[in-house]
């Protein structure tokens, strides 16, 4: 394990609020990395912010007869609001709008530009003459030339995944007149992937076929089979950032351009509001640069960036890049625009002090290798028969326990029997287990390995069944208690990345916040809690959630539907 990494979260569009889907794929897996990794006592810079060009957003802003700063500026508040009450712990969330944000992205660009790595092309484009502008993006659709989709965009088509040029759709239409555009000359700046194939040889295919997700290597590798292509990083449009050179005025960056150069101008400001240098989290090499983001993103980060940055010469590339499919509703896409979507800011607003549910879920049915459905059945029986049947009664028992027979005072121990020590041992591998899954991008099985250390405490308890032995034994019910006291506080320890809400009520529960225990401790070779030791009373963690719960939301879901 490096000592410093730098941990990207995909910039979300600022044009719709955040949902379940953009929760599995990249921000609970980010946030449960950098929390772990803040455990295991590294350097982390945890980066995110807002992604606020595009055509997109500009589209929506027309729509909704709003200026595109109006659309940014509410959803800004709204994501960024949202993700801070869901505990996504990122050391900054920036916007792409920000004054440090234009100077990165056109110093890099100039950089190149000085560099000659672009070549100038002028080529005719789709112009629509009632608008008065150039159509590219989601200004135009058409049918897509691959698979035939008739709603395909500009740039990229949703149904196949291909990345497409607005002049490549069969029968273009203009989204902002609907009239059909004609052809008109424009210049324009382009990264010329091609001569990059090499450099993407050499470092992801010949190099990352074992330790890169099957899913990612697999996309890279079919856009290198498929020869890359030049591509244009200007755009001519009225929203954006200009294009810093003579010659180029009225145009801008393309978003995607900008976009992923959000990541470096998001750690200069948080570097610079902390007084350090943001310098190492890009170009040091012992820094590992992890970027988590869902599959329709791979090509961007990596490909694309990556050849801004080895084509700017002092950045170190990413070390990996775990993108997630797709997770669905119900058996139905995810879709913002059809309303198809269980939105984080109602979820926090009508499962208030839930979040850990919400969490544990999307983690345990998380779309690693395939895409997954979240089912509001599925949610409330992972709620009801693991987190309050296993986790929270396994806790709920040792702590009454403890209250009950010896006033909440931890009993002391002589030796721990040879069967105690067994599962201790057990329950240190387990926790070694969950480390590794996570340096590893599994987080699935890592949760199912911390549901597992509450399951084998149940057990234990259940076996041993202290409370028919505190009249006969009571020296056999304190080693058992003490044992299980112990298993109670390592599964706080390692539930911090996963459950960071519950882990603070278990701290204030078990008394332990002075122990400054870490989660080397949860390895299990000392106890984690002295004998002698005061705990305090049992709290509610989960509670059950119940049918007509349930029979809400998929109503709401219908009901959202049908409108
Ligand atoms: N806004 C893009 C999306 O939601 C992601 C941008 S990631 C970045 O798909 F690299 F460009 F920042
Ligand atoms: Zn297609």
């Amino acid at each position: 394990m490096s000592k410093r990494y730098t941990i990207t979260a995909a910039l979300p569009y600022t044009n719709g609020p955040i949902h379940i889907g953009h929760l599995a794929g990249v921000y609970v897996p980010a946030d449960i990395y950098a929390r772990y990794l803040r455990n295991r006592g590294k350097n982390v810079a945890f980066i995110c912010g807002s992604d606020e060009h595009g055509v997109a957003i500009a589209l929506k802003a027309k729509m909704e007869n709003k200026t595109p700063q109006e659309i940014i500026d509410y959803y800004d508040k709204l994501i960024r609001d949202s993700f801070n009450s869901f505990g996504i712990s990122f050391d900054n969330y920036s916007r792409t709008s920000r004054k440090i944000h234009y100077q990165t992205s056109q110093e890099i660009f100039k950089d190149l530009n000085k560099k000659k790595v672009f070549q100038e092309i002028v080529s005719e484009q789709l112009y629509d003459s009632e608008a008065k502008q150039f159509l590219a993006d989601r200004y135009v659709v058409g049918i897509c030339p691959i698979c035939k989709n008739s709603e395909a965009y500009g740039d990229q088509c949703e149904s196949c995944g291909s990345s497409l040029s607005a002049t490549e759709l069969i029968n273009p239409q203009s989204t902002l007149s609907g009239s059909k555009p004609k052809m008109r000359n424009t210049k324009h700046w382009y990264l010329p992937l091609d001569k990059f194939e090499n450099f993407i040889n050499e470092w992801i295919i010949k190099s990352h076929k074992s330790d890169w997700k099957q899913n990612v290597y697999g996309q890279v590798k079919s856009w290198i089979d498929n020869g890359l292509k030049p591509r244009a990083v200007t755009r001519d449009l009225d929203w954006g950032i200009p294009v810093p050179i003579a010659g180029a005025e009225g145009k801008v960056l393309y978003v995607w351009f900008d976009a992923p150069i959000g990541y470096i101008s998001s750690t200069k400001e948080w570097a610079y509001n902390n007084g350090i240098d943001w310098e190492p989290y890009w170009k040091d090499k012992e820094t590992e640069l992890i970027h988590f983001i869902g599959k329709d993103n791979i090509v961007f980060h990596c490909i694309i960036f990556p050849i801004m940055l080895h084509a700017s010469g002092s950045y170190i590339l990413p070390k990996n890049v775990p993108a997630n499919e797709f997770l669905n509703l119900e058996g139905e896409k995810i879709s913002t625009s059809k309303n198809w979507a269980v939105w984080l800011h109602d979820y926090l607003e009508e499962f208030p002090n839930q979040q850990d549910v919400l969490r544990y879920v999307l983690t345990s049915n998380a779309p690693e290798t395939k895409d997954n459905d979240f089912t509001w059945e599925e949610f409330q029986s992972r709620n009801n028969n693991e987190l309050v049947a296993i986790y929270g009664n396994f806790i709920n028992r040792v702590v009454v326990l403890t209250n009950k027979y010896y006033e909440g005072i931890i009993p002391e121990i002589k030796s721990r029997s040879p069967e105690d020590e067994k599962i201790i041992d057990q329950i240190g591998i387990i926790t070694k287990k969950i480390g590794s899954s996570i340096e590893k991008y599994k987080f699935r099985e890592a949760c199912q390995n911390l549901m597992q250390i509450a399951r084998i405490g149940n057990k234990y308890l259940a076996e041993n069944e202290p409370w028919k032995l505190i009249d006969k034994n009571p020296k056999r019910v304190s080693e058992i208690i003490n044992t299980a006291l112990q298993i109670t506080a390592c599964l706080a320890l390692v539930s911090e990345p996963f459950l960071p809400f519950t882990y603070e009520k278990l701290i204030s529960i078990l008394n332990i916040k002075s122990l400054k225990l870490t989660w080397s401790d949860a390895f299990m070779k000392n106890d984690l809690i002295p004998s002698g030791h005061q705990i305090n009373e049992a709290k509610l963690l989960f509670k059950k959630v119940e049918d007509i719960e349930i029979e809400n939301q998929r109503l709401k879901l219908a009901n959202n539907k049908k409108r």
